[in-house]
This record gives structure tokens, C-alpha cells and sequence, in this order.
């Protein structure tokens, strides 16, 4: 099948091109994101294969549908970025990779945290200036502290593993838990209270849509540390920022942002950056942030480009779509 993908960059080249070492596809690699105004760019394409950024509303999803596409292949596991209901009105199936490395996300979450608590974002920069004083860098152990889990699908329950390694008490809230008894699980109230940090790890919807906000912060322990690698909406940033600024959190850990679409995955370096509520949080000593970065391992690319061109075959011969988004 003829295959377009769009937000594409080199390392999606190398791994769909390895992936299609049979040459079973056609594939044709656009660097920009999908939007109303590129999706005329699908004509002549079976499939539109697209990532996080990509917009999948119902106006593109009609243009896209006009252009020929027969399949909407997403290069990801969440899928809050496509009105399915309008996919499905216009007789196009959506297909995910549900699962390519779980790892490729904790071990980011884990990075991220460590990174942080030891402030190595901020000992890297010294260093590299000859500056080798240690002021203003004392850290803490993970060792005896509480971490608190809110998600416990595949990415959730690696963290979880991990952090017991460190020596950590992990606490876990899960709208329908796992049968793992390795996994504590409690109510939202009582992973807020006991945490000294949050990671969350499920997906966005309606109803975890700004799931931390004023309310949830003053609900935390003061001083909690924050992790999103998860979705950027998953967090009011603006609240999140304010409790950042009194002291009421003690940082954050992100690689995702509310607001990313059109920064993240961009070089703006060498632009004024017209996101002040990003510039704000990017302000803070103790606030460290990746460019959605968490999925991006060798083994994660390969098994998301087998996925997508597997997903492809299938459609091609009729057969069921096992990752079918409904
Ligand atoms: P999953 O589907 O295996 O697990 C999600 C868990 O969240 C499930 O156990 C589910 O029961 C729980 N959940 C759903 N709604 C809930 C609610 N309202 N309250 C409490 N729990 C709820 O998903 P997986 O693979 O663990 O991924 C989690 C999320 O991580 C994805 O949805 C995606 O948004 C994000 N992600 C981020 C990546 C990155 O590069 N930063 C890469 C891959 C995923």
C-alpha cells in the first residue's frame, strides 16, 4: 500500500525503511505535521500514517478521507488526538500501536526523576562553564521514599518494578487496578497525601483531562515532586506553575507539555519563543523538561514501524485489525 507519513524525521525513516526491508509498501517520509492546510498532500496514498502532534480533527480527517485515504495508521499509543467519532462517521479505521517498549517510557520517567532529585541538568551546565562548586546541588535518595503511581497499564507497572528497585514504597491508583499483588493500590486521597512523588502514567480523556489541578495540588504532600510522561493536559501547567512559584510543589519533571504542539519536535532555537507559559516553567531551577522524548529508544522506533507496516499488511488482505481504535 502507498503510505504517507507525516511529522516525519529521520530516525522514522530509518526504522519504517528497515521495517520494510520486503518493500511490501510505498512509502513517502513529509516533514510536516498534518494539519487542514497539508492534508491535500495525502492524494495519490492508501494510508496516513501520523504521530502525537498531528492534528486528526474532523476537518482534517474529512480532507484526508476526500484525498483517498482508506486507513489512518497513528505511529503511537495514545490517541486523544483523533476524533474517532468523526473517523468512524466517515468509514475510516484507526489503527494504534498499543505497545512498543513500556521501557523505552519508565526508564525516561526514572532518567527524568533522577536527573532532577540530583540536579544533574544543572551540575552538566556547571561543569561544561569550569565550574565545579558543589553549592546549591545537594539532592535527596530515592531509597525510603514514597513513590505514588497514578496508571498502572503497561508503562505504569515497568515504573512501578523500577522504583521498588530503588528501595522506594510504591503506592498506585488505578481506575481498575491490575491482579498484581506486587501493587499497592489506594485511593487517589491517600496516594496525594503519602507521596513524596507522582508519576502519571495514564491516558488523557475527559475525565483525566487536568486530573492535577488546584484542587489535587493542595490535596499533596508540600514539596512533591511531579512527573508527566504521560500527556501535557494531564496537568493544569498554569496551576502547576503557581504552586511551583510558592514552594507548595517541589519540582517537576516533564516530557510533555499542554501545549506542545508546534514546540515540541521543532528546533525554535534560533526563535523567540511565543509560548510565555512554557518560557515560565522553562524559568525554574527545579523544573526539568524533554521534547516528548520518552518514546524515542532504538528498540521502541523498531517495534512501532513493524506494528504500523503490520497493521498495513492486514488491511491490505482484509483481514481483522487487531489494533483497531474503537
Ligand atoms: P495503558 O493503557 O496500558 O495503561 C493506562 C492505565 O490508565 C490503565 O491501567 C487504565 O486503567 C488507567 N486509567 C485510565 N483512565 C483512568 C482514570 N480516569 N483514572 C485512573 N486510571 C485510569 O497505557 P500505557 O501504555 O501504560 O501508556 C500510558 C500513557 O502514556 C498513554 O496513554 C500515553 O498517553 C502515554 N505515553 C507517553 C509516551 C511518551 O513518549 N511520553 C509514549 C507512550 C505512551
Amino acid at each position: 500500500m502507498k503510505i504517507v507519513l507525516f511529522d516525519a524525521h529521520r530516525y522514522d525513516r530509518e526504522s519504517f525503511t528497515a521495517a520494510n526491508h520486503d518493500r511490501a509498501h510505498e512509502l513517502a517520509f513529509l516533514e510536516p505535521r498534518l494539519t487542514a492546510a497539508t492534508a491535500p498532500l495525502c492524494a495519490g496514498h492508501d494510508v496516513v500514517c501520523a504521530f502525537v502532534n498531528d492534528r486528526l480533527d474532523a476537518e482534517v480527517l474529512a480532507a484526508v478521507r476526500r484525498a483517498g485515504i482508506r486507513l489512518v495508521a497513528l505511529r503511537s499509543a495514545g490517541f486523544n488526538h483523533v476524533d474517532l467519532a468523526a473517523a468512524a462517521r466517515l468509514g475510516l479505521p484507526v489503527v494504534r500501536v498499543p505497545e512498543y517498549s513500556p521501557y523505552a517510557v519508565a526508564e525516561h520517567t526514572v532518567a527524568l526523576v533522577l536527573s532532577l532529585v540530583r540536579k544533574i541538568h544543572r551540575a552538566h551546565a556547571r561543569v561544561r562553564e569550569g565550574n565545579f562548586s558543589l553549592e546549591g546541588l545537594v539532592g535527596f535518595d530515592l531509597h525510603g521514599k514514597t513513590v505514588g503511581l497514578i496508571g498502572t497499564g503497561k508503562i505504569g507497572r515497568v515504573a512501578a518494578k523500577i522504583f521498588a528497585g530503588f528501595g522506594c514504597t510504591v503506592l498506585a491508583h488505578d481506575k481498575y487496578p491490575a491482579a498484581d499483588p506486587a501493587i499497592t493500590y489506594v485511593s487517589l486521597d491517600e496516594l496525594y497525601a503519602r507521596a513524596d512523588l507522582i508519576s502519571l502514567h495514564v491516558p488523557l480523556t475527559r475525565e483525566t483531562h487536568h486530573l492535577i489541578g488546584p484542587a489535587a495540588i493542595e490535596r499533596m504532600k508540600p514539596g512533591v515532586i511531579l512527573v508527566n510522561t504521560g500527556r501535557g493536559a494531564l496537568i493544569d501547567t498554569r496551576a502547576m506553575i503557581g504552586a511551583l512559584k510558592r514552594g507548595r510543589l517541589g519540582g517537576a519533571a516533564l516530557d510533555v507539555y499542554e501545549e506542545e504542539e508546534g514546540i515540541f519536535f521543532e528546533d525554535l532555537s534560533g526563535q523567540v519563543l511565543q509560548d510565555d507559559v512554557l518560557a515560565r516553567l522553562l524559568t525554574f531551577p527545579n523544573v526539568i523538561i524533554t521534547s516528548h522524548q520518552a518514546f524515542l529508544t532504538r528498540e521502541a522506533l523498531a517495534a512501532i514501524a513493524e506494528t504500523t507496516l503490520a497493521s498495513v499488511t492486514a488491511f491490505a488482505r482484509g483481514e481483522p485489525l487487531v489494533h483497531a481504535v474503537r
